[in-house]
């Protein structure tokens, strides 16, 4: 179990933990540098070098000089001490160690929800309620009770970058654009509330196979060339085929809604939408993201009137002063 994590660490502070390799460089200069890395762990992010006279993987005393060098993107054991250098604190390692990432609990590398998961899957049971029709809900439970599916679901960030931007981000979203179709139905009950309902919860469902997140969140090789929306539509046509077929309207409208959720061609949809409730679904999944991406850059943001030009909205957003956040939350 991890009990170090960078951002707590001291001058001083003796290191032995696993870490994620970000960046790694070296030996440079005749081997006279050190291996530089810049490690990370969900609190942040650390520069460490490795002495030359470190124990590599074999403990053979040779991991900064040797083949042993960690690669970026690889986890280690680093074994050392925190020190003060010249441009801030480094960790000195005397041991670097590689270990398996595909054993270790990412929640400990990669920043988090806040929200409890086991909450917001819940949220995500009574919608399952909430769909009173038999094709539609049969299509929920082939997702909602897989196993496989539902523990990559509950890990998956909603985005790389922008918003949502962390593990758990999607299934944040998928419960709040959820209950915002909800919360429309109650203004437009001429809306077709089980085909909006199922859409909303399996709109994004194709970004559990668009991202990884091993130490860092990134593209899959499927994600970068065909992106979340397509994966969904094929994710879904797979589990209508199991089901041995769906209506076939049900399935036209239900696809329809997913493909279109993003609007327009330049934002990555296939098709524009052009049916109420897949216009409702993209106006809700729009406002969701902007909103939430809204409240993060003012989150990271300084104590002034207007933040950055360099953020989603590419304009500078009202930021409230620390007092009036305050009273936003
Ligand atoms: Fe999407
Ligand atoms: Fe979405």
């Amino acid at each position: 179990m991890k009990r170090q994590f960078l951002a707590d660490l001291e001058p001083g502070d003796a290191v032995d933990d696993v870490f994620f390799v970000l960046e790694a460089e070296g030996p440079g200069n005749g081997r006279r540098r050190p291996v530089s890395l810049r490690l990370s762990d969900r609190s942040g992010t650390a520069r460490a070098v490795i002495r030359r006279d470190a124990a590599g993987p074999s403990g053979d005393g040779d991991a900064a000089a040797g083949g042993a060098v960690p690669a970026a993107g690889s986890f280690i054991r680093a074994r050392g001490r925190v020190e003060r250098g010249r441009s801030g604190t480094v960790l000195v390692l005397t041991g670097a160690s590689l270990v398996d990432g595909s054993a270790l609990d990412q929640r400990l590398f990669l920043p988090g929800s806040f929200r409890d998961p086991d909450e917001l899957s819940g949220y995500l049971e009574y919608f399952r309620t909430e769909v009173y029709d038999e094709d539609y809900a049969c299509l929920l439970s082939a997702f909602l009770d897989d196993g496989d599916f539902m523990a990559r679901f509950r890990m998956a960030p909603g985005e790389l970058r922008s918003h949502h931007a962390y593990l758990g981000g999607l299934l944040e979203h998928t419960v709040s654009v959820a209950t915002l179709c909800q919360h429309l139905l109650v203004q437009h009950p001429r809306l077709n509330g089980d085909l909006l309902l199922t859409a909303a919860l399996l709109h994004d469902i194709g970004k559990v196979e668009e991202f990884s997140w091993q130490g860092r969140l990134e593209f899959t090789g499927e994600g970068m060339l065909w992106g979340h929306v397509l994966i969904s539509q094929r994710m879904i046509e797979e589990r209508v085929a199991d089901l041995g077929g769906l209506p076939r309207e049900k399935e036209l409208r239900l696809l329809h809604a997913v493909i279109s959720h993003h609007g327009e061609p330049e934002w990555g949809a296939p098709r524009r939408p052009q049916s109420a409730e897949a216009l409702a679904l993209h106006h809700l999944d729009n406002l969701d993201a902007k909103l939430k991406g809204y409240f993060e850059v003012i989150e990271g943001g300084r104590d002034v009137s207007w933040s950055e030009l360099s953020n989603l909205f590419r304009r500078p957003l009202d930021e409230p002063r620390a007092a009036d956040r305050a009273l936003r939350r």
